[in-house]
């Protein structure tokens, strides 16, 4: 299979080793006209991700961070060189500064060299929290760690790929594939969810429809906002979910206001995506029919 893939010889290296020992057959498909990079591939946007046609549309690599560390530029380097990808989707993050900055960094660089396609994956949590909803044009201003990384990973996607779409979406939730704090409300753990922290929860298939789109729609660059239009609070989601988990009543605990060193209200407005593009989240409630 991997004499069939196309890429060079780091490629086959990686092919040859993991076909050999993976749990996870679907890591990697034999090409077809051109090859995607996906990374983060086995995260929850990446699942839904390899549900959509772009698995059909192109031959699909998604290292493991076993497989390819992205915090290691050498590496990823050589190893996109190697693959020559026409599109990388950047998905993958852990909440450290050098799985967000430092890991982004490498791949843009590493997409610039081959001319990829990069499609990168942000949050709304660039934002501190207002009461209007932000569009593109606002200036991300996170006051928590996790959103400045997020903040300064985009700064260096838009620094080696100025063609790049930003993609920042909220809260993702999935129905098939769940969310951690999904399987937290389904296991009833003991945390309080929050009524004053609002966000624009979205199914992550939603989310992976819309970046499908973006890897065809190469003129569209810069931050977009990809989200569902209504806000809803973590304890109206928390609660909602239970709903759809038909678990019983009170099995989730909720707690007025802000939880310390949480956001509070972070809206995104993304009608630019739906006016340009076409694009639309699905409410929670058709989502969850
Ligand atoms: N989930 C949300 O609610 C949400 C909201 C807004 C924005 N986003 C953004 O959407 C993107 C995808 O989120 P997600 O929820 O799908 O993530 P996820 O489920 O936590 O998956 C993240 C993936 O990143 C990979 N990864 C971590 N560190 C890596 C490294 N150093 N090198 C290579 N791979 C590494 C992991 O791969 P392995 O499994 O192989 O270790 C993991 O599968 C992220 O950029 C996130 O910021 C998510």
């Amino acid at each position: 299979m991997a004499a069939g893939c196309g890429a060079g010889t780091v490629g086959h290296a990686i092919y040859a080793a993991r076909m050999a020992t993976s749990r996870q057959p679907g890591w990697w498909r034999p090409r077809r006209d051109r090859l995607i990079l996906v990374t983060g591939g086995r995260g929850l946007l990446g699942r839904h991700l390899s549900e959509t046609d772009l698995t059909r549309r192109y031959s699909w690599v998604a290292p493991t961070s076993s497989a390819l560390d992205l915090r290691n530029r050498e590496r990823v380097l050589e190893h996109v060189r190697g693959w020559k990808p026409s599109v990388i989707v950047h998905l993958a993050y852990r909440r450290d500064a050098a799985s967000i900055v430092g890991a982004t960094a490498h791949i843009a660089e590493a997409a610039a060299a081959c001319r990829a396609r990069f499609i990168h994956l942000s949050t709304d949590l660039v934002f501190a929290g207002q009461e209007q909803p932000y569009t593109e044009r606002d200036a991300p201003d996170a006051p928590q760690e996790y959103g400045r990384w997020k903040a300064e990973a985009e700064a260096r996607v838009a620094f080696w790929c100025p063609g790049a779409v930003i993609i920042r979406t909220s809260l993702l939730y999935g129905t098939v594939h769940l969310a951690p704090w999904q399987d937290d409300v389904r296991q009833r753990k003991p945390i309080l969810w929050n009524e004053g922290e609002l966000r624009c929860a979205t199914h992550a298939a939603d989310v992976a429809a819309a970046i499908a789109v973006l890897v065809r729609r190469r003129e569209v660059r810069g931050p977009l906002h990809i989200a569902a239009t209504a806000a809803i609070s973590r304890a109206g989601l928390a609660q909602a979910m239970a709903g759809w988990m038909r678990l019983p009543d009170g099995a989730v605990r909720t707690a007025p206001g802000i939880a310390p060193g949480r956001p509070g209200r972070v809206v995104l407005d993304s009608s630019l995506a739906a006016s340009t593009l076409g694009i639309h989240c699905r409410p929670l409630a058709a989502a969850l029919r």
